[in-house]
């Protein structure tokens, strides 16, 4: 197992720490760059992410380019020990391009073409829009790829959504090609007999539109798969002149938290570097618990794209973000809890949106580093301070890797296909909260979790869990019993095998592919109306010796057992009796069933013996208050513990492992410690034969 990978840039030896840096809003006020200079310093930033969004700085008319301001930039950070993430610019272009060449703008799905404006607002299948980009990054890459400063490439900003013009119509079309080989196939894979939508020419195919055509499920499941395509191809693109000048500059794109739009482990090839941008909204009316998993759950997806590589936290705010419903300020300690969080998951970075704020438009009110004040004696930059002294004492931290032996399986395609379903729960079948229900049982234990696809390799896990896995391929199922087989632990829950990857139902009895590695067969499923439940009955003398009852809601599945144990059953209605949670004993593994939605604390309790019996590791191994997590980054010889406190409460931790030590301060916790609200400690002990 890998345990430590080389640093992201050879140039620095620990964490990076800054931000997004915009001094093409600030040109005409050259003493603001040297005033930067010296505030980057003391708040102990020694990375930038530049030029984000400064196309129209760069090119303000077609073919004619003012690269001045941007060495200037550079210069003085190589002169001053600071690097850059220096950013292609086309997540929003200049006003002439969208004048003079129309068709960059996006058409949305009502086939309206945009105007200009905003941002993300382009085709990515326009030509011009691609010969335009490639020529602005070739010149970026001819300039800067060598420069001293410059550490990788910030690949555009945040991709995102779709355009339904005619160029993007033809390369649909050619992509159905692709994958269906003939018409006949695809009017198979789709079911287009199904209300006359049989098609008899390729020209007769159109992207989803709300006055067209929805009612096709693999039509809609091909055409989020054709998005995320054309977005990787486009990234692929950008990246192309770049790696021709320099091939061994990382480049990274900033991605979105379990963006529903892009199925991102596409991307994972074609980057070196994954990073992303996180928004916990922290003090909101949500339990911080609740917040801080979903957030974990980001954290270890990003980290897991690229088999554990560390990734970085590119964007994140100092204090307040500015488009939440409130704009709640960071309490105290929130600002080092939550950067560390990131740490903790993975990340070899702590940056932020944005450096300085920006004097005008809709940002101008974001939080950032350096407030419209203008000096370093805020609240915002002294947090900010601290953190860069924390990020220098762990440092030797950087490279490590997250050791799990539990995975959690969420794909995309099944999350577009479960949702776009029709029944059992139309009011909302709740994929994402579901997957962050069994998350967070681990994330309560204190058990790292790695997040991947079906298609990802198995092989270096003990539990595997798959919250409904509505959609599951013949290939996906065969690779979950093979993994069973061979002795591996597989959690499986209600509406799971369904349907194959072009969205038709499995024949021959639910859950499909996995019926044989469960064990079981599921007759029907029954919905049920808010306010409804039903009550799971675990069997005292099951081989889980799981006991009591817990509340169930939302969906209630009626399974028959087909050499499965049954481990609890339904009380009430007419299934009572029936069985609701299921073992079976396949080859040299076994395979769990959970035929309903259960409520907490079933999920910790239930994952508490599954782990125990799968010989899964707890990061400590004591009891965690609800809302206190501990998690671990490991190298060779160390493993780093973080504790870290999202309960609200301060809080007290009986530490049983005598061999941590504090890196803030160097002293050994062990015993009865405790951890303030909001409190995080990073403690390191040595591997016992590392
Ligand atoms: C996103 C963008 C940034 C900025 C922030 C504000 O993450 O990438 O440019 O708009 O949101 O929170
Ligand atoms: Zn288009």
């Amino acid at each position: 197992m890998i345990t430590s990978f080389p640093r992201i840039s050879p140039k620095l030896k620990g964490f990076m720490h800054g931000a997004d840096y915009n001094p093409d809003q600030w040109q005409h006020s050259p003493e603001i760059l040297e005033e930067d200079i010296r505030l980057m310093k003391l708040a102990k930033c020694n990375v930038m992410a530049v030029g984000i969004f400064a196309w129209s700085a760069l090119e303000p008319e077609e073919g004619h380019f003012t690269f001045g301001w941007l060495d200037r930039v550079l210069d003085r950070f190589a002169e001053n020990g600071i690097y850059a993430w220096l950013a292609t610019p086309s997540g929003a272009r200049p006003a002439w391009m969208s004048v003079r060449y129309p068709e960059v703008l996006r058409v949305n799905a009502s086939r309206v073409r945009n105007l200009h404006g905003g941002r993300h607002n382009h085709c990515y299948n326009s030509p011009v829009y691609r010969e335009k980009t490639r020529i602005i990054n070739s010149k970026l890459a001819e300039r800067y790829a060598h420069h001293p400063a410059v550490i990788g490439w910030h690949i555009s900003n945040e991709y995102g959504g779709d355009c339904h013009c005619e160029h993007c119509q033809e390369a649909f079309r050619e992509w159905l090609k692709e994958r269906y080989g003939t018409l006949e196939q695809l009017n198979q894979a789709w079911w287009t007999t199904f209300w006359s939508h049989t098609y008899s020419d390729w020209s007769q195919i159109e992207s989803p539109a709300p006055h067209g055509e929805t009612a096709v499920h693999g039509h809609n499941l091909d055409w989020k798969r054709f998005v995320t395509d054309c977005t990787v191809d486009f990234c692929a693109h950008e990246v192309t002149p770049l790696r021709e000048v320099r091939p061994d500059l990382p480049v990274t794109a900033n991605m979105m938290d379990w963006f529903e739009g892009l199925d991102y482990r596409k991307f994972a090839n074609i980057l070196d570097i994954i990073s992303w941008d996180a928004y916990p909204t922290w003090h909101d009316l949500q339990d911080l618990g609740q917040v801080a998993a979903w957030f974990s759950f980001n954290h270890d997806l990003f980290r897991s794209l690229k088999g554990g590589q560390p990734f970085m936290l590119m964007e994140s705010t100092p204090s307040m973000t500015n488009w939440q419903a409130v704009s709640k300020l960071k309490r105290p300690g929130m600002h080092l809890l939550s950067s560390l969080h990131a740490v903790a998951h993975g990340s070899d970075s702590v940056q932020y949106f944005q450096w300085r704020k920006s004097r005008g438009s809709s940002e101008k009110l974001h939080g950032a580093v350096v407030d419209h004040v203008g000096h370093e004696h805020t609240r915002v930059f002294r947090d900010v301070a601290e953190l860069g002294e924390m990020l220098e004492k762990i440092a030797e931290i950087a490279g490590s890797t997250v050791p799990a032996q539990t995975a959690i399986i969420a794909d995309w395609d099944n999350r577009w296909a479960v949702k776009d379903s029709q029944g059992p729960l139309n009011r909302g079948i709740d994929y994402e909260n579901t997957v962050i229900q069994h998350y967070r049982a681990f994330w309560e234990l204190g058990v790292p979790v790695d997040i991947i696809g079906s298609e990802d390799d198995l092989t270096p896990y003990k539990l595997i869990v798959a919250p409904m896995m509505y959609l599951c391929t013949e290939q996906a199922g065969a690779g979950i019993e093979a993994f069973v087989a061979d002795g591996g632990t597989f959690v499986a829950t209600y509406w799971s095998g369904i349907v194959n990857e072009s969205d038709l139902c499995h024949l021959g009895g639910f859950p499909g592919p996995l019926r044989q590695t469960l064990g079981i067969w599921s007759e029907e499923i029954d919905g049920l109306h808010q306010g409804e439940g039903n009550v799971l009955v675990c069997n005292g003398n099951s081989s889980l010796k799981m006991k009591g009852s817990y509340a169930t809601y939302d969906l209630c599945e009626l399974i028959h057992t087909e050499g499965a144990e049954i481990l609890a059953e339904y009380r009430d209605d007419f299934y009572a009796g029936r069985p609701a949670l299921t073992v079976h004993s396949f080859g040299e593994g076994k395979a769990y069933y959970l035929a309903t939605r259960a409520q907490e604390p079933f999920y910790e309790d239930f994952y508490g013996r599954v782990i125990e019996q799968a010989g899964i590791d707890r990061v400590l191994e004591t009891d965690l208050p609800r809302g206190v997590t501990a998690q671990l980054r490991a190298d060779e010889e160390n493993e780093y513990v973080f504790l870290l406190n999202f309960s609200e409460e301060e809080q007290e931790i009986q530490l049983t492992d005598t061999r941590l030590m504090n890196m803030s301060n160097k002293k050994t916790e062990s015993g009865s410690v405790i951890l303030p609200v909001h409190g995080v400690k990073v403690l390191k002990r040595q591997k016992v034969n590392g």
